[in-house]
């Protein structure tokens, strides 16, 4: 009698579902039990794999489920295997899964009978999008596939009829060591003779602008196309043809199309082209040695978000609203024009004095524009740009209703694998904000942002944002052909750009935390997907990224000197200066080499090369006792007397003694409290603190941090009705005007980097071995919330951890999955570790609500939420301070005086005005 359900139909690397042209020969397996009996341990799997007329079944005495080696010979190009799975433990087989099915795709340049061609004279820089067209006689088809890239952006049609359902295809990696091609499955688009296939070619990324320096075409000034059609026919015979010298080019009704600028498109000229203007093309030569198949899914269409208002701006113009910042372009429907009427839409992610706000778009025009055919009802859509935005001007198209507007968001077609509530809806809001961050960033690349001039793979985001990212979506195949990107183009030296794919072209990029991505981003897909092979395929790139920060470092070492951003961002640096931050740069880099030297070892260590292992932990070693010498006090002060400083020192291992780590503790707390509980770090120290915090016991000063609401805070945003994350603290400023600085972003992932946290500690579901083999559960609940609730798709299947305090009773629900454990640790319970299963614990609560407490020190007037308020209130009405921070900052040199004495020195240094009211109003809260 089996005792597990049957497993899920297995998964391919890190696909979600059947697979057409894969480019693993040997792709890896996965899947999921949804249910077994308690006790269940599977000890062995079979993996039968039918290919052509044979089917043969291995079997595997392991208990593994994730990412298990492909157990047949390799694929070969083209070849399709049927694969199915079925487990065992110590008593029987479970059911047979669900078939999948694998279909490699071209392995080897050798299988391309096609050639890139470009057209010979149309396609210009300034000229419209070309067409190129193909005809073919062709068998009936048993089976086809269409496999093709582009330089540019391409969309296809086959016999008129659209040939998938991708944008912006080929997407964008480092075009000269790896450009993806797509297949398609095409059986149905094709028929018996002659067939058309058109695709139509956009600058995308390949020619258009990029980058903030102005720069366009950084690829090449030519477009070209590549197109292979693969027809199997009834008797089994392979028939290809593919672009050559036979095809021809026209010119779409596409006149311009850019990233940046938008697309400008003439409704009245035929969309594909016309056959009379035919150009001849040019085969090109392209090394097909470049071309790789896509490890994760293709940018799509994810959702259409209707307009929620139409506003008339001060000065007139017509703005749509569509409620939230997002990600793509405008679908607009327009009726009744005059042929050849301009209808203008420029976008924008907010309204600064009721008019779109496009100066942060700096010289991205993001404009479409339409010349419309006239008459009826006309769609007007561009599919060769995208924009960042949350509203769209639109001129020329008469009146314009609501319900004639959508906004069409785009981005990586990630499959959602993670969700956070809790009892406050303003963090919860926040939480959306950063699921709409990530997926407006995560057009094909991890960007840094999607609507000015840059929009770039900034190494710093995503290696902060990473852990947030795989718990929210499937970012393994992501994020491992970002990767397969930053090996491209690290520099020969080891340096990493600090944009991956990389068109900034700094000479030598060492930057701490964004080239530090090169070993971080390897690191948290092992550790969330359990993916032991990108370790394997990234040592490489992480120990040159490692060794050229130890040459810098030389024997000092000390990583200092040279340009840094640094802790990136810091809320005290000016809108003007982002670079400016309270930690040292040279503090940053050198706990960024110890951290990265520590990865590189465990890598090693983890895939058996002891002696490289050994190597990087002599490195790390000897930065370490250089860190300690240079940069801390016997007691735990740091050099930089900045939360970040102290955040990197305590969560990166960075304190030899105790003292000093328990010095760097009560600093980072009391800084904390001097800012009034307000955030003090920027994108290096932001994912740390809270950590930090709680690591020592400072739960509470953590959460007083998260739930701040006045600026700077990772709140202050929502009150200001944010629907993203936004790059700076204050992008936009309290009275609602744009912040200053030349960088301001509304859509930026990297401070949202905080939600990690929200899942691992204030839900409490975190891993404990890769791929969440094993759970933590620890959540750590405080007085300010009653509930929090994290569930993610793990590998081994759905884990979730729920809590509530209710009637002093702390209760946490909690569900393992089938092949994972959970060491579950609840306030004031021995630690246990469970099997799969729903479980329910009720302990007493452990958060103090109600009831005055004496402070006894004016450390303990800040942590006490109720009171604190009563003298922040009362001194801001006695105008002794002005706010928080006002308040915090007179109080803070005398945080281990006698609480009584807050009113006195609140007066220590000014005259005493409202001295008797204050000490009337505070002194029965603050003395017995
Ligand atoms: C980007 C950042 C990036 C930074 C480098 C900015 O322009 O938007 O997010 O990491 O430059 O410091």
């Amino acid at each position: 009698m089996a005792r597990c359900t049957a497993p899920s139909a297995p998964r391919f690397e890190h696909h979600d579902g059947s697979v057409l042209g894969i480019g693993a020969a040997a792709p890896r397996l996965s899947w999921t039990i949804d249910d077994a009996e308690p006790g269940f341990a599977q000890t062995a799997y079979e993996v039968e794999v039918t290919r052509a007329e044979t089917t043969r079944v291995f079997t595997v005495e392991a208990s593994d489920q994730v990412l298990v080696p492909w157990p047949a010979e390799p694929l070969v190009s083209r070849e399709e295997a049927a694969v199915r799975v079925r487990v065992r433990d110590a008593v029987d087989w479970s059911p047979w899964s669900a078939t999948s099915t694998v279909e490699a795709g071209l392995l080897s340049p050798e299988d391309w009978a096609a050639s890139f061609i470009s057209p010979r004279t149309l396609a210009g820089l300034e000229t419209a999008a070309p067409v190129v067209r193909g005809r073919f006689d062709l068998p009936a088809a048993a089976v086809g596939r269409l496999r093709l890239t582009a330089h540019g952006v391409y969309e296809a049609r086959l016999n008129g009829q659209r040939v998938g359902d991708e944008v912006l295809a080929p997407g964008w990696t480092s075009y000269s060591h790896r450009l993806r091609y797509q297949t398609h499955d095409v059986t149905d688009l094709l028929r018996e003779g002659s067939n058309e296939l058109e695709v139509v070619l956009g600058n995308g990324w390949f020619r258009g602008r990029l980058g903030f320096l102005g720069g366009r075409g950084l690829y090449g000034d030519r477009l070209a196309l590549l197109a292979q059609l693969e027809v199997t026919d009834a008797h089994g015979e392979l028939h290809v043809v593919g672009t050559d010298d036979s095809w021809t080019a026209a010119e779409s009704g596409v006149l311009a199309d850019d990233l940046y600028d938008g697309q400008r498109t003439d409704l009245r000229r035929p969309m594909w082209g016309s056959e009379s203007a035919a150009d001849v093309v040019d085969v090109v030569p392209v090394d097909l040695g470049v071309l790789v198949a896509p490890d994760g899914p293709p940018v799509r269409v994810t959702q259409v978000v209707p307009a929620v208002q139409v506003l008339r701006s001060p000065s007139g113009a017509t703005i749509l609203d569509f409620g939230q910042v997002l990600v793509g372009w405008v679908r607009l429907r327009v009726r009744g024009l005059a042929a050849g009427a301009e209808v203008l839409v420029r976008h924008a992610e907010v309204l600064e004095d009721g008019e779109l706000g496009v100066r942060p778009l700096r010289t991205a025009r993001a404009t479409d524009t339409y010349l419309v055919a006239g008459g009826g009802e006309e769609i007007l859509e561009p599919g060769l740009t995208f924009h960042g935005f949350r509203y769209a001007e639109v001129s020329g198209a008469g009146e314009v209703r609501g319900e004639d507007a959508e906004a069409v968001v785009i981005g990586s077609d990630l499959q959602r694998t993670g969700w956070f509530s809790c009892s406050d809806p303003m963090l919860a809001r926040f939480h959306d904000n950063v699921v709409w961050g990530l997926r407006g960033n995560t057009v094909d690349v991890p960007t840094d942002c999607p609507q000015r001039d840059e929009r770039l793979g900034w190494t710093g985001d995503i290696q902060v944002f990473s852990p947030t990212a795989a718990f929210l979506f499937n970012v393994g195949g992501f994020l491992t052909s970002w990767l397969a990107d930053l090996s491209a183009d690290q520099l020969p030296d080891g340096s990493v750009p600090y944009v991956i794919p990389d068109v900034l072209h700094d000479p030598a990029p060492t930057a701490a935390a964004w080239g530090d991505a090169a070993a971080v981003v390897p690191w948290v897909l092992h550790e969330r997907t359990g993916d032991t092979g990108i370790l394997a395929r990234q040592l490489p790139s992480m120990r040159a990224w490692v060794d050229r920060l130890d040459a810098l470092a030389g024997e000092s070492h000390l990583w200092a000197g040279g340009f840094q951003f640094g802790d990136w961002l810091d809320p005290s640096a000016p809108p003007d200066d982002p670079f400016a931050a309270k930690t040292a740069p040279d503090v940053v880099a050198t706990a960024h080499l110890i951290r990265s030297a520590d990865l590189v070892a465990q890598v090693a260590s983890i895939l058996g090369q002891d002696a490289v292992a050994g190597h990087y932990r002599v490195v790390a070693a000897a930065v370490r006792s250089a860190f300690g010498r240079e940069y801390v006090t016997p007691g735990g002060r740091l050099l930089s007397d900045a939360p970040t400083a102290y955040a990197m020192a305590l969560q990166w291992d960075l304190l030899p003694t105790s003292e000093q780590r328990v010095g760097a503790q009560r600093r980072l707390a009391d800084l904390v409290r001097a800012s009034g509980f307000h955030i003090n770090t920027g994108f290096v120290g932001t994912p740390l603190v809270t950590d930090a915090l709680v690591g020592g016991g400072d739960v509470d000063v953590a959460y007083r941090l998260l739930l701040q609401t006045s600026c700077p805070s990772w709140l202050y945003p929502v009150t200001m009705g944010a629907t993203t994350v936004w790059e700076r603290w204050d992008s936009l400023l309290p009275d609602g005007s744009i912040n200053p600085g030349e960088m301001t972003s509304f859509n930026h992932y990297a401070l949202g980097a905080v939600a990690d946290w929200l899942h691992r500690v204030v839900a409490g579901l975190a891993p404990a071995e890769p791929g969440y083999r094993r759970l933590l559960v620890e959540p750590r609940p405080c007085a300010a919330l009653t509930s929090a609730r994290a569930r993610h798709l793990t590998p081994y299947g759905e884990a979730a951890v729920s809590w509530e305090r209710d009637g002093g009773v702390f209760t946490v629900d909690v569900l393992v999955p089938v092949g994972a454990r959970a060491t579950v640790r609840l306030p004031g319970q021995e630690e246990q570790t469970v099997g799969h299963g729903a479980y329910r614990w009720e302990v007493p609560d452990p958060c103090r609500v109600g009831g005055h407490r004496i402070p006894r020190t004016v450390r303990d007037v800040f942590d006490d939420p109720a009171i604190w308020t009563e003298v922040v209130n009362a001194s801001a009405a006695a105008g002794v301070a002005t706010d928080e921070t006002a308040v915090a900052k007179r109080l803070t040199p005398f945080l281990d005086d006698p609480a009584g004495e807050v009113v006195e020195r609140l007066f220590a240094h000014g005259p005493r005005d409202g001295y008797d009211t204050l000490t009337k109003q505070l002194q029965p809260l603050l003395a017995p």
